[in-house]
């Protein structure tokens, strides 16, 4: 019902600013504002400001209605949760699958959407056809950067001029204090860390237009020591110094309500990255806790509900606070849809619709920042001084 009545409320001043929303970056063409969209909602508020608000979604659900309208009419950026994984577009070699791709960029361009692509080097979902070559030595590591090289340069090309940012790189760096690059990571250990700058060059080559980022978790300290942020921070330096064609950094944000967590030193590293002169983004928020069972999803602890939503709106704040962070993107936006319950044992609960598709005070939250960031905060009076 909800929706519905979001959905038919439009403005004209909405689709003025979100076509003129992300100035001074590459956006690509061919997007239009199609549909109604509703002025409280994500997307319209964000778009007062120029930031994107974004989603990743599961293409083919789509075609379920109501999934299809929150999708439309609260984001103004989606992701491809899977679809442009290489173990999804090229599951046999040499055989190609871009359905579910398509479909998220059709989608998009009907919806006045930019697309992030996600993600071209990664340890995971690669295709069996590449890991089984490479373990079973019928794939050389002169044969692998071939390979690397026209997976990257076939799907690039293939969206080119469609994508706004791509996450060339991801999840590169270890977990330990001091962090580094893993030399143990799947492409490193094969084919040396200089694999990474590499797959940047190749994808700015078959794009030159599109924002090239580089993609990881805990690298706004999230970690507590910073050890990650810091070591992700000093590669940037090194690479750009190098002539590497890096336009922006993605944090993650997948955040635990078990763990600490500091909106403040989120700022301080987002910034730091920004000091670069690079864009920031957050690309694959959510906020797990524990709870009953992975279907009803609902807490077991109480302090949970405060704690989920309180994290959600810190991530936005810590966004808002850096002007070079010109996306923030939910990993999926209803708990029923989350990678959550499947990946981590016990948990879920983590994103801001609940299992039924109804909003969660994480969404209240957001809304309420970016209405707040949209308007500005009212001048204080009657206070002391003045009255
Ligand atoms: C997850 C997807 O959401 C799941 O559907 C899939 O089974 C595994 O990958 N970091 C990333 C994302 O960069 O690609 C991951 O997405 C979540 C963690």
């Amino acid at each position: 019902m909800r929706l519905r009545r979001l959905l038919a409320v439009s403005t004209a001043g909405v689709a003025a600013a979100l076509a003129i929303s992300t100035a001074a970056v590459a956006v690509p063409s061919g997007t239009t504002t199609s549909s109604a969209v509703a002025p409280d909602s994500l997307r319209a508020l964000a778009a007062k400001i120029g930031l994107r608000i974004g989603t990743a979604v599961i293409p083919f659900d789509l075609n379920t209605a109501n999934y299809a309208a929150v999708a439309a009419g609260q984001f103004s950026v989606v992701t491809p949760g899977n679809e442009m994984k290489w173990q999804v577009v090229e599951p046999t070699q040499g055989t190609f699958d871009w359905s579910g791709a398509d479909r998220l960029v059709a989608f998009a361009q009907a919806h006045g959407q930019l697309v992030r692509g996600h993600t071209l080097l990664w340890h995971n979902q690669l295709p069996t056809w590449l890991t089984t070559g490479v373990a079973n030595g019928t794939i050389s590591d002169a044969q692998l950067t071939d390979l690397l090289h026209q997976h990257i340069t076939t799907e690039v090309t293939r969206y080119k001029g469609k994508i706004w940012q791509w996450d060339v790189a991801n999840e590169f760096f270890t977990d330990s204090n001091p962090s580094g690059i893993n030399p143990n990571d799947f492409w490193v250990s094969h084919l040396g860390a200089g694999i990474i700058p590499q797959a940047f060059r190749w994808a700015h080559e078959a794009d030159p237009h599109a924002l090239l980022c580089y993609n990881d978790y805990n690298i706004a300290g999230e970690d507590g020591s910073n050890a990650k942020s810091d070591a992700v921070f000093a590669w940037l330096q090194q690479m750009l110094a190098q002539g590497v064609p890096i336009n922006c950094v993605g944090d993650q944000g997948h955040l635990d309500t078990q763990f600490g967590f500091s909106g403040t030193r989120m700022t301080q590293d987002l910034q730091r990255y920004a000091s670069l002169g690079l864009k920031v983004a957050i690309t694959e928020a959510d906020v797990r806790t524990f709870v009953n069972n992975a279907t009803d999803q609902v807490p077991t602890d109480n302090l949970s509900q405060f704690a989920q939503p309180f994290e959600f709106g810190q991530m936005l704040k810590a966004c808002l606070a850096v002007r070079q962070c010109i996306s923030f993107t939910v990993w999926g936006f209803g708990d029923a849809d989350s990678w959550v319950p499947g990946f981590f044992k016990g948990e879920g609960y983590a994103t801001i619709y609940d299992v039924n598709l109804n909003p969660k005070t994480a969404y209240t939250e957001l809304q309420q920042d970016l209405q707040l960031a949209a308007h500005g905060a009212p001048h204080r009076t009657g206070i002391g001084a003045d009255s």
